[in-house]
């Protein structure tokens, strides 16, 4: 996703304090008194925003009550940090790392590297000069500024491509400029700055029953092998779990084999985006929601009776926040929030947009107590 400049400066554009306050008038509506539950240790958590942090509404109140781990679901990527060279800007992460340590919970960084929010200079800068330089300055920047703040990283998103020929990694900026080494000289620079936290790559389509799917899980697998057979420090691989109801059922069987292949490599998992596209909205509301729990529960039955599956983190908590609604849709800005028209809105999440827990929500807390 290329931003351009006009759109990236007004992304940036509010204070995290202006746009914290623009969340206070959220439209009221009941929220589940139970907290989600983790005592298998597992964390439970969401992708937020700065202005989502306005204590006291509907939304705030559950990322307080449900939530022990919390991702900038945009405000860590790096061209929202620096836009422009030299002249770095953190005020948004700044902003959800201090409501985490007041709050208790943990904020996984997201995301050192990912092609789709690189900056324009930078991509220019490594793909003339080559020098990785580029690259260990900005994990410097990040890595040195959080360092006992941000205990685990997404060193590198969305590095596998199974698709464009007959290789498994994807050609981007980073891989052109310093070939398909350079998600091992990503986690080892991300090491040796920053020795505790720890180092995550993350991808997504790795979890239903499809052929891409299937590809993917199998690059992913001898991407793992590769780094872990080198020595190269990788804590973790985040599933992003963005489950699409049209590409197939969640491939349980395979997915519990998937995982355990990463475990007897010494590897972690986390599902690290949770949410579902909805593939038909013209079926009755009940059946909308069934269908969204359902595929939840067939996924986290399986990550759930993982030991090595760390976290679940949803890909936001309200469908009114969540990515997948149409771009031109209000709420997807609108944080001065008057009641949304639910039923136009992608389903995918655990609460409606007026944050009325659905079936999804129940599935969650079912299965974060098991
Ligand atoms: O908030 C500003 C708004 O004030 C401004 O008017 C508007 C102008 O376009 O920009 C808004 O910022 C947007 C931001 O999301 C917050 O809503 C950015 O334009 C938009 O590019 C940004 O998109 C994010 C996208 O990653 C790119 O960073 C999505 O929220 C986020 O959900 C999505 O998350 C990715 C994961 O990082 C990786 N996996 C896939 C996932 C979905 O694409």
């Amino acid at each position: 996703m290329h931003l351009s400049r006009r759109d990236m400066l007004a992304a940036l554009a509010a204070s995290p304090f202006a746009q914290a306050m623009a969340g206070q008038a959220w439209a009221a509506g009941p929220v589940s008194r139970s907290a989600l539950p983790a005592p298998s240790g597992r964390l439970f958590g969401t992708a937020i925003q700065p202005a989502q942090l306005a204590r006291g509404t509907p939304l705030e109140t559950s990322i307080r009550r449900d939530c022990q781990l919390l991702v900038p679901e945009f405000h860590g990527q790096w061209s929202a940090v620096e836009w422009i060279r030299g002249q770095p800007y953190h005020g948004n992460y700044d902003a959800i790392v201090a409501y985490a340590r007041t709050t208790g919970k943990e904020v996984r960084g997201h995301a050192l590297i990912w092609e789709e929010m690189t900056p324009d200079w930078a991509r220019r800068e490594m793909t003339e000069t080559r020098d990785w330089v580029t690259v260990k300055r900005h994990f410097a920047t990040l890595l040195a500024r959080y360092r006992g703040k941000i205990g685990e990283w997404i060193v590198v998103n969305e590095m596998i491509d199974t698709e464009s020929d007959d290789r498994d990694l994807r050609r981007n900026s980073f891989q052109q400029a310093y070939g398909n080494d350079y998600i091992a000289r990503a986690l080892e620079t991300a090491r040796e700055i920053d020795s505790e936290a720890k180092l995550m790559i993350n991808d997504y389509s790795l979890s239903q029953d499809n052929p891409v799917d299937a590809a993917r899980r199998t690059a992913m697998l001898r991407l793992v092998e590769s780094l872990k057979n080198r020595g190269v420090p990788i804590d973790s691989v985040g599933m992003q779990g963005h489950i699409e109801l049209a590409k197939g059922p969640i491939a349980q069987k395979e997915v519990a084999a998937f995982m355990a292949e990463l475990a007897a490599m010494g590897v972690d998992i986390g599902i690290t985006e949770l949410d579902v596209l909805e593939a038909d909205r013209n079926i009755s509301l009940e059946r909308r929601d069934r269908e969204v729990a359902d595929a939840v529960q067939c996924l986290l039955e399986v990550a759930c009776d993982q030991p090595a599956v760390k976290s679940i983190v949803t890909w936001g908590l309200s469908d009114r926040d969540s990515w997948l609604q149409d771009r031109e849709h209000a709420t997807r800005t609108a944080q001065i929030c008057s009641p949304v028209d639910c039923l136009s809105l992608n389903r995918g999440l655990p609460y409606d947009g007026n944050m009325r827990p659905k079936p999804m929500r129940g599935v969650l807390e079912r299965m974060m107590a098991a």
